[in-house]
């Protein structure tokens, strides 16, 4: 890491990023459970019981204490909280107040995602993110979230990378519902977009101070020639309408990883240059490639809530995080008012329909007794973050 050192910002977060769906296991009661086991789907495998992080979520915190690090983004499972319409399980709600009780009762800011990707079967069944009724439920929930956990919270992120959602559900069909139409793309990020808007007002309405925000997918994209018109169409539906609506956020969260090479027939699959294991290029420019971009339209605070890389090789994402810090030190050092950066991921999960095979985990997962076993990255992480700060 650059021996140098850079003023942070107080109370900047050094933490990593995980979800309900990929860690917990026995999500049974959503649309990506049933998902995987339609047949002809783009998911390759089950997810089963994940990480078993709903019984192991205080081994994985004390990882997180180990490695010195102060902040864990999670996210709670909607269908656990609200099962059937109307109904919610005092159950599920008190495991994720002793989820955060055990994050506070070990000095870890807990940053909560109200959903990130999965589904109750019965919005699915009632036409999800299509259904415009989804915006007054999804705010119902956020309302129930906020006063029974609210205090708990630190930083809430309502939906996670609602254009991603609509763009593998709607347009690339690798997530339920598995559709292909553009019009349904563009119509899903509007009520994602209300969604997001309903939630906001709904949390502070209970809990005034919390700091409320999106954590938003966004990438470099190039374009080949030919490609120029995609590239302007798919960074409008997937960033540039979003930018305008988290203008009265508390933050931005920023989500990157990769570079996307459009031509004209569309992206690039496996593009020339250093590839990941997903097929992604190699590129962590993409940490200051993309706060740059978001600085240039809003004027709230930026936290890079996931970056990360799939791969089996560790050293290749030590390379990876090294020089997406650098990125990040740069654009701090411009006066970028960036509050946080959370590495993708604790765990080697369930990358959706792509199974357990990308490992994005500064933690290996043994897929049969759960075992956790620190990688290399884990302990460069640490030493990067703490290195990285002269205020503490
Ligand atoms: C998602 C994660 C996913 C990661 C790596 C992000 O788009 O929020 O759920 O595992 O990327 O693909």
């Amino acid at each position: 890491m650059d021996a140098r050192r850079t003023r942070l910002p107080e109370g900047f977060s050094w933490g990593t990023s995980t979800s309900a769906y990929q860690i917990e296991g026995g999500g049974d009661n959503t649309d990506w459970w049933r998902f995987e086991r339609t047949p002809g789907t783009a998911a390759v495998e089950l997810c089963g019981d994940a990480c078993d992080s709903w019984h192991r979520y205080e081994e994985d915190l004390d990882l997180i204490t180990r490695l010195g690090l102060d902040s864990f983004r999670l996210s709670i499972e909607w269908a656990r909280i609200e099962p059937t319409r109307g109904n919610f399980s005092r159950e599920a709600i008190e495991h994720y107040r002793d989820v955060l009780n055990a994050c506070h009762s070990r000095q870890i800011k807990a940053v909560v995602t109200l959903h990130h990707f999965t589904l109750p079967l019965w919005v699915a069944d009632a036409g999800g993110f299509e259904n415009p009724e989804t915006v007054a439920w999804i705010a119902q929930y956020a309302r129930v979230v906020a006063t029974e956990l609210g205090a708990l919270i630190d930083v809430a992120c309502t939906i996670n990378e609602p254009n991603i959602v609509a763009l593998m559900g709607y347009l690339t069909a690798m997530f339920p519902p598995q559709v292909r139409s553009w019009e349904r793309f563009v119509a899903v990020n509007r009520i994602m977009r209300d969604c997001h808007r309903a939630m906001r007002e709904a949390l502070r309405s209970v809990v005034p101070d919390l700091p409320v925000g999106l954590p938003l997918s966004m990438q470099e994209y190039e374009a080949q020639p030919g490609g120029e018109g995609l590239v302007e169409s798919l960074r409008r539906e997937m960033e540039d309408e979003y930018l305008q609506v988290v203008a009265d956020d508390d933050y931005l969260g920023v989500q990157c990883y990769t570079k996307l090479i459009i031509g004209p027939d569309g992206l690039v699959e496996r593009p020339e240059g250093e590839l990941t294991e997903m097929g992604y290029l190699f590129w962590p420019q993409s940490v200051e490639y993309t706060v740059r971009r978001a600085a240039q339209f809003i004027d709230i605070p930026i936290i890079v809530t996931e970056n990360g890389i799939g791969t089996n090789d560790d050293q290749q994402r030590i390379r990876y995080l090294e020089q997406a810090l650098q990125g990040l030190r740069r654009t701090i050092d411009d006066g970028i008012d960036v509050r946080g950066y959370f590495q993708w991921s604790l765990l080697d999960n369930f990358e959706w329909s792509l199974g357990y095979a990308p490992k994005f985990g500064i933690v290996a997962v043994d897929r049969t007794t759960f075992a956790r076993t620190p990688k290399a990255s884990a302990q460069w992480f640490a030493e990067a973050a703490r290195a990285f700060d002269v205020a503490r």
